[in-house]
């Protein structure tokens, strides 16, 4: 049987559509945008490279043929600026938006570039494409949002209070998307992201997610430290159950818009069996990693437990997610092996 998912992708390589996708240089943008391309979609990109990088592009265009390369159109601006978010959404029928500094750490260490990317960058985003008339705005929320509320697993109605000023802005995006519908009749989604993971995600930098860091540290032979006891939990998402939600939310009825997702898996993994897991997974790509883990303090801002309801998504955008966490495990690290010894060679 076809799957809502299929239907729509046969649906859209019939009928092809011009999107926008900010944050195209990034992780997740830059996975949408190889998807997109290979269902032979028109796409413009807006990046710039805060956190984003040339080489994901170019991955991008050595997976895809050269036609439909010819049909992405770059352009490296940055959301604070209105004038580049009106220039990029020229003609987008969907926008998928994308572009933020994500990490609470970074904006616990610098609250005011997170907010200007964060809150401005979406608020400019927001009048941009309301402006254009686009068909469908989608958007990057976050799992942060639920903040100190104890319940689980997360539904999306209940939440808490923020911890953390990145959790402030990427709540912020909701309230302007709720105040957008009610005031101007803009309709949008909003996906509250859980971690995801996948390739292309940054390993590099102080503020590296956990899935790439570990990885690199295992692949380099590194210590690996656990911040707390590692019985923190998190509900991790393979990037390619990010890309099909983001699809079935940009084509989405009138019915489901307005409104918040949670996108996960509903399961719930601790930081110490995700530490045997990626272990076990390099073990299966030939990489040995046989140090202990280092436990040291919780960080400031993080939640104890992190576990979503996906029920509304299921029943509202048809969203099946094909892979279950060792599965998005299972794919990740060949591309983490291969892109860290690039990068080894490249030094050496
Ligand atoms: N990865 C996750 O687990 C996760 C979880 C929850 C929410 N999110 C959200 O998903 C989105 C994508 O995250 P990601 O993991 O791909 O991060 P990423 O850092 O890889 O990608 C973000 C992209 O946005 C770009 N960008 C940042 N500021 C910009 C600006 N002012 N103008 C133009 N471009 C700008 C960066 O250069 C980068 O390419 C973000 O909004 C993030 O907050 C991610």
């Amino acid at each position: 049987m076809t799957t809502c998912y299929e239907q729509i992708q046969q649906d859209l390589k019939a009928n092809p559509k011009t999107w926008l996708i900010t944050g195209v240089a990034g992780f997740i943008g830059s996975n949408l945008l190889e998807t997109l391309l290979l269902l032979d979609q028109a796409v413009i990109g807006l990046d710039n490279f805060a956190t984003g990088h040339q080489h994901n592009l170019d991955e991008v265009q050595q997976t895809v043929t050269a036609d439909q390369w010819a049909r992405f159109a770059f352009i490296e601006g940055d959301i604070r600026n209105l004038e580049d978010c009106k220039k990029a959404t020229s003609g987008a029928d969907y926008v998928l938006h994308q572009a933020a500094l994500g990490s609470v750490p970074r904006s616990i260490e610098d609250p005011i570039t997170t907010n200007q990317a964060n809150i401005d960058g979406f608020l400019n985003m927001l009048v941009a494409a309301k402006d254009e008339g686009v068909q469908s705005f989608t958007y990057a929320a976050s799992s942060s949002t639920y903040g100190d509320h104890p319940g689980l697993p997360k539904v999306e109605d209940k939440i808490g209070k923020p911890l953390s000023p990145y959790a402030v802005t990427k709540y912020v995006n909701e309230l302007y998307a709720d105040v957008f519908a009610r005031t101007y009749g803009f309709n949008t989604i909003g996906l509250r992201y859980f971690n995801v993971f996948g390739k292309r995600q940054d390993p590099n930098g102080a503020y590296a997610a956990v899935i790439p860091k570990w990885t690199a540290a295992m692949i380099k032979g590194e210590d690996v430290f656990i911040n707390g006891d590692g019985e923190t939990s998190r509900d991790f998402c393979f990037i390619e159950n990010v890309v099909q939600i983001n699809i079935l939310a940009a084509t989405a009825e009138a019915e489901a818009q307005n409104q918040v997702y949670n996108v996960a898996l509903g399961d719930r993994t601790t930081l110490n069996t995700l530490f045997d897991a990626l272990k076990t997974a390099l073990h299966e790509c030939g990489i040995q990693f046989d140090k202990a883990p280092n436990y040291r303090d919780f960080r400031a801002g993080d939640v104890r437990h992190s576990q979503a309801d996906i029920s509304k998504a299921k029943a509202l955008l048809g969203y099946e997610p094909r892979f279950r966490i060792y599965d998005g495990i299972g794919k990740a690290m060949p591309w983490y092996e291969l892109r860290l010894r690039t990068e080894q060679d490249a030094d050496s």
